[in-house]
């Protein structure tokens, strides 16, 4: 059973139904990034692995990371004038979110030109200047890529919807209606009320899978791709490292459009629940994706591509192809959005990731512009600091590659808007009160205790900037060595540097623990082994760990880094870990 995907909404209960239905796995950045110096060998890691097997990435929505200009938004020279911090953090690639012309409706995910850049963040010089300023920071950039729907202000929507016979015509998803004022079927958008909007122009409805402002764009028909394709290797061309597909399950629906099953209750939106089986995952998506393979697998230089992925276990490792040629980056979004301190929850879901995936390798994620701020989401109000040291470990030193989301290494919360009026993302007004959109997740990034968190210099931004961010920012926390920054700074350095985290297996321990999460990085080589546990709970726990089976006789562990207070040098035997504390420790 597929649920529809709405997406915070969709946080709360949808997906949680989603996964139980579905039964349900060197010197750092400077070093390693696309050409390793120093690269520790392992069953995980090889010289010839790929850079995304072991990257850092960062995700900036550039609306709201710098501003250069003093227009209140932010844009690309913004980026690049960042990219020292970036450096300094060590990740190894940014993925920007979409900053191709738009009306901005879905700020940017609306694209009315693929092949350009959006004025309000500067000129395709300025997008050449940050990949090339980039590159000299071994950071890599990614683009973002809506394939399954454009504006309704690209010219191909603009024209497509001029006539019933217009050579576009069947670019776009049209049929007939029911009867006068009947939607073809009962087909919900991901974002509230009927997915059909009608034209009264044409007399016929189209298929819109998000707003009414995003047509889906007819995958059936080969122009449709072949445009895509283009606009795919017009960036490929100016240097980009690859894409995050957007919405990419989404781009066939049923071709019968038969009504959806309707289940019990109502959304966020006040629309009935609806399966959404009908209107994504299905199978064409896997020739597409085929195809998409083979266009950034013949430039050099390793790109890569990332998928929105929120799928199921069963569903997730289809993805990746067959012949690992689809998808080298699937999201798995599973682990990250448990939203619940679970142990269990956790060590089933990064077992499955582990085991599950057929060797392939594994992406997590625990915030982005969509969602829920993790701080927020895990935090329990009273230990939120400790527990977002918990997100972190658990992010960096398993063996999946990272996906992070501005602002996390800080501790930035989701700040939602107060009032309707307030709110700049339609779903937020559509929703309203109960859904108030993702404004909250997608707040201006906290530079300085300064004006406008030294995000900008205008007298209002975009958004507000949250109001903790004279203690929540960049500059004060490069002061302070215990700071949440610096917590993710040392993680992203040890991933790159410490052999067994490196590429060492990653194997669950304790298995029957309910209130310690516990792995090893067994190292490789001869090398010490590297043991990670983390108490999910508020009480000292003291926990035992017997690593013969593993084939390890080390009795101690020496601490690499610590959270709460875990002794330097412990005994295996009698780990004391007091409330939320985490333990990362070299096996001796
Ligand atoms: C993706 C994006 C989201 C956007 C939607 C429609 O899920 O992450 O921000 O609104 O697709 O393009
Ligand atoms: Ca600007």
């Amino acid at each position: 059973m597929l649920l529809k995907t709405i997406f915070r909404v969709f946080l709360a209960n949808t997906f949680a139904i989603l996964l139980l239905a579905s039964g349900g796995s060197t010197p750092a950045y400077a070093g390693s990034v696309g050409n390793p110096t120093a690269t520790p060998v392992s069953s995980n890691a090889s010289a010839e692995d790929p850079w995304w097997k072991h990257a850092v990435i960062y995700e900036i929505y550039p609306r709201s990371f710098q501003d250069s200009n003093g227009d209140g938004i932010g844009d690309l020279n913004g980026i690049t004038a960042r990219l020292d911090y970036l450096q300094g953090l060590g990740v190894n690639a940014i993925w920007l979110t979409p900053i191709y012309p738009s009306p901005q409706v879905d700020f940017g995910y609306d694209i009315s030109n693929y092949e350009a850049i959006d004025p309000t963040y500067g000129t395709m010089a300025d997008f050449d200047r940050l990949v090339a300023e980039a590159k000299k920071r071994n950071i890599r950039v990614i683009m973002d890529m809506v394939m399954n729907h454009t504006s309704d202000q690209n010219p191909w929507f603009v024209e497509s919807r001029s006539s019933r016979d217009n050579p576009k015509r069947n670019w776009y998803v049209w049929r007939d209606g029911k009867g006068p004022g009947q939607p073809p079927n009962n087909w919900e958008s991901g974002f509230g009320h009927s997915a059909w909007a009608y034209d009264a122009k044409t007399q016929q409805w189209y298929y819109h899978h998000f707003y009414p402002q995003q047509p889906d764009l007819n995958w059936n028909n080969p122009a449709v791709e072949k445009a895509m394709f283009n606009a795919v290797r017009f960036w490929l061309n100016r240097g980009v490292a690859g894409f995050r597909l957007d919405a990419i399950t989404t781009l066939f629906e049923d071709p019968q459009l038969r009504d959806e099953k309707v289940l019990p209750g109502k959304n966020a939106f006040g629309d009935p629940n609806e399966s959404g089986a009908l209107q994504s995952i299905l199978p064409p998506m896997h020739t597409v994706l085929r195809a998409l393979r083979k266009v950034t697998d013949s430039y050099p230089g390793q790109r890569v591509l990332i998928g929105e992925t929120y799928m199921s276990a069963q569903d997730l490792p289809t993805m990746y192809g067959k012949n690992d040629d689809e998808l080298q980056l699937p999201m798995d979004l599973r682990v990250g959005f448990i939203n619940k301190l679970d142990v269990a929850k956790f060590r089933k879901r990064i077992s499955e990731a582990e085991n599950d995936m057929h060797g392939n390798q594994p992406l997590f994620v625990f915030d982005n512009h969509d969602q829920i701020r993790s701080w927020n989401r895990y935090g329990d109000g009273i230990h939120d600091a400790a527990i977002a040291r918990i997100v972190a470990t658990m992010l960096l030193t398993t063996r999946s590659t990272a996906l992070m989301y501005y602002g996390e290494e800080l501790g930035m919360v989701t700040t939602p808007p107060k009032t309707r009026a307030e709110v700049q993302d339609p779903i937020g007004k559509i929703g309203w009160p109960k859904e108030k959109g993702r404004d909250g997740e997608r707040t201006p990034m906290q530079w300085t205790p300064g004006k406008d968190a030294g995000f900008s210099t205008a007298a209002k931004t975009w958004l507000p900037v949250a109001p903790d961010y004279k203690l929540v920012n960049v500059q004060v926390e490069s002061a302070q060595p215990d700071s949440l920054y610096f917590w993710y700074k040392k993680l992203i350095a040890m991933r790159h540097n410490n052999p067994a985290l490196y590429g060492g297996d990653n194997i669950m321990l304790n298995t029957s623990d309910p209130n310690v999460l516990s792995y090893l990085r067994k190292n490789p080589e001869a090398g010490p082994s590297v043991l990670v546990a983390m108490n999910f709970t508020a009480q000292p726990r003291k926990i035992s760990f017997d690593l013969k089976a593993q084939g390890i006789t080390g009795t101690h562990a020496r601490t690499l880094l610590q959270n709460g207070g875990v002794a330097e040098h412990v005994s295996l035997h009698h780990v004391k870990l007091p409330p939320f504390a985490v333990f990362i420790g070299e096996v001796q």
